[in-house]
Formats: C-alpha cells, structure tokens, sequence
C-alpha cells in the first residue's frame, strides 16, 4: 500500500515514520510512503501558502495553488478521475476515525492524506479533491500532520506481514467492541506485587474466562459507551456479575 502525505512541516512526521514498526515495514518494502512538501510547489516568489480570510477574521487560511499542483504535478493526479487514489483531508470537521474506518482505508490500493494548518485550507481544495474528511477526536491540534500518523499508523499495522504475529492485530481492543484486558509479563512478584494466580495456573480455560471478565469490566468502567445498545451473552453477563 502507498500513503502520500502533503504537508508544509515534512520534518513532523519523517522522524516518526521512519521508527520502530512503520520503520521496518517501509524498508522491508511492505508499505510507501512519501511526503510532500506543499511549499515546493506555491507560484508565491516569495513562497507563501497562505492568506487572510475573505468575509475577515481571525488566522490565515492555506492557498488552493500549492494544493492543487502538488496533487497534479507532485502525485500526477487528476482531479476528475484518481480511482485509485483515495484522498483525505485531516481535519476536525472530518468524521471521527475509528479502527472500522483504520480497516477499511486498509483496504485502499493508494490513501493521500491533506495536512492542513492555520484555519484550515481554502475550501475549493476540498470541493475539488477530496473523497472523505477525518478528524482524530474532539480536539483541534495545531495541524493534521499528527492526524495522518495516527492514521497511517493505525492502516499500516493491519496490512499483511506488518506485525510480526499476524494474531497480535485481531485480538485486541475494539477488534470485538471492547477494551484488553490487563498483561503481565515477568517477574511474577515485583517490588512486592504478583500477578493473578490464575494467569500462572496453565488452565487455558480459566485464563481465557478471567481474561473476558477483565476486558468487561474494564470497558463497563472506562468506556460504557461501548456497552450502549449491545445484548451481552448469558456467560458474559455471569461474568460482569461474578
Ligand atoms: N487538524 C487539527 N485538529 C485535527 C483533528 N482533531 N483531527 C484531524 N485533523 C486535525
């Protein structure tokens, strides 16, 4: 799978993307992805990309220009027919990303990401390009550049060979609409704490009947809005009463 990501910071997310698991997926050549520096491709002879807001107010808003050519001169797209590239622009009016949405962009041959900055980009950027918006959560960062490594982090993972166990992206949080349940690893007694008898016991069965206990209680505690609307089974609802 390719990723573009089209941004005037490139130096954010280099760093990041070039670390621990993404790292190793880019060089073993499982995932592409590149950066693109709007900047490069502004008219401005001065190598501006942004300006005041028409209608007033206050902060910058970005320039289509630079936007447009580094989409059709940087990526050679074509903004009546890029099928095979799906383009999103981060940003808090977007919908809110999840691992349902992380699992179907996996499904993508091609993702392009727009980072926005300053008060947004001019609107006739996202008329003229863009497939879909997403925002990270309820929050405003001080651009999208944040945005796009959680979201190319959470596409990446799910691809095939990106994680070394293929097991470790199907049973966690959210694959089943609840949180993990607690880990340990050794020593089994550190400073003072052990970890639940059951866990050391070798009862599969056991373990994995605690493990569903803990992965409920935790979301009824943290997350009941996971719960919401959702009929538990016989054995869970005897498990979140025990
Ligand atoms: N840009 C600024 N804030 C953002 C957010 N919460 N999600 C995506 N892009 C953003």
């Amino acid at each position: 799978m390719r990723f573009d990501v089209l941004t005037i910071f490139p130096a954010m997310i280099e760093g990041p993307l070039s670390t621990s698991i993404i790292g190793r997926a880019r060089t073993a050549g499982l995932v592409t992805i590149a950066t693109h520096d709007v900047r490069d491709y502004t008219d401005d002879k001065h190598r501006r990309v942004d300006d005041t807001p028409f209608g007033g107010g206050a902060g910058m808003v970005m320039n289509a220009q630079p936007f447009f050519a580094t989409l059709r001169e940087g990526l050679g797209l074509n903004e009546k027919d890029h099928d095979d590239a799906h383009i999103v622009l981060l940003t808090p009016q977007g919908q809110v990303f999840s691992q349902a949405k992380a699992a179907e962009l996996a499904g993508k041959k091609r993702l392009v990401l727009l980072c926005g900055h300053y008060e947004g980009i001019d609107d006739r950027v996202r008329q003229t390009w863009v497939d879909e918006e997403l925002s990270i959560g309820d929050y405003v960062l001080t651009g999208g550049e944040l945005a796009a490594l959680v979201v190319i982090d959470a596409v990446a993972r799910l691809l095939p060979g990106v994680l070394g166990h293929e097991a470790s992206s199907v049973e966690e949080s959210f694959s089943d609409q609840l949180l993990e349940y607690p880990q340990y690893t050794r020593p089994a007694e550190f400073e003072g704490m052990t970890v639940p008898d059951v866990l050391l016991s070798g009862h599969h069965g056991r373990i994995n009947n605690w493990r569903r206990q803990q992965s409920l209680v935790r979301t009824y505690k943290n997350r009941p809005d996971l719960l919401q609307g959702r009929c538990l089974s016989f054995q869970d609802g005897e498990l979140l009463r025990a």
